[in-house]
């Protein structure tokens, strides 16, 4: 078993991977494990308050990039980091890959300037990029999630996008996923919670992250 872990949390809007977060923190807790529970845009004071602008105020894609880059730079200078540095479990309810998909795929906006941006914001004093060692992408069908999404609260910014705005958020998860295999792992999220719970479960055994009487 590896001492700190960093795994992220993907999907389109109402994919449902909120609820499998916690089902993946009790089970290396139930390992003894300290886990970090956390989210973006957030997870600092600063970076909560990039977030409900990004959420709720008007702007052009180029500074909704800005604002997700800044929050996380804080976010991973004040919690990411310092937490890994101590051995932590980090779990994070999306990371880079939701700027690639939302503003790169359903805002259209461009991926040299979000890759550079990735570039400044994750970089390692060491060299390198900070990324997740996995990430779960929860895959939907952007028709299913809208029809779950009809049925929550009151919609954000990107809650009340046309379905077309999901297609391209999910087909820009999918290249992702596909230009990283090692990184991601596809759950089918068209599926009942206790299966998809298990399906999570199970990849995190067969990535050797928990053991197998952790499921
Ligand atoms: P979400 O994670 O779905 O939280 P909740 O379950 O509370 O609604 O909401 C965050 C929204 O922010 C989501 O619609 C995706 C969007 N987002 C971006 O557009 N870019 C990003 O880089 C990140 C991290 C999120």
């Amino acid at each position: 078993m590896q001492n700190s872990i960093f795994i992220s949390f993907e999907g389109i809007d109402g994919a449902g991977k909120s609820s499998h977060i916690q089902a993946v923190a009790n089970a290396f807790r139930s390992q003894g494990k300290t886990v970090v529970q956390t989210r973006e845009p957030g997870g600092t004071a600063l970076a909560e308050k990039l977030r409900d602008l990004v959420l709720h105020d008007a702007m052009d894609p180029l500074c909704e990039a800005l604002l997700v880059f800044a929050a996380r730079r804080d976010h991973l200078q004040q919690v990411i980091e310092p937490a890994l540095a101590r051995g932590d479990i980090v779990l994070c309810d999306r990371f880079t890959d939701a700027t690639f998909a939302y503003q790169g795929g359903g805002r259209g906006f461009d991926l040299q300037v979000l890759t550079q941006l990735e570039q400044w914001v994750q970089a390692l004093p060491a060299g390198g990029l900070r990324q997740p060692l996995l990430t779960l992408w929860f895959e939907l069908d952007p028709s299913v999630a809208a029809q779950r999404l009809a049925q929550a609260r009151v919609p954000d910014r990107f809650e009340s996008q046309p379905q077309a705005f999901f297609r391209q958020v999910h087909d820009a998860y999918a290249a992702r996923a596909q230009a990283d295999t090692k990184r991601f792992a596809r759950i089918a999220a068209d599926a009942t919670m206790e299966s998809v719970r298990h399906a999570v479960l199970t990849t995190l055994h067969d990535r050797g992250l928990l053991p197998a009487e952790a499921k």
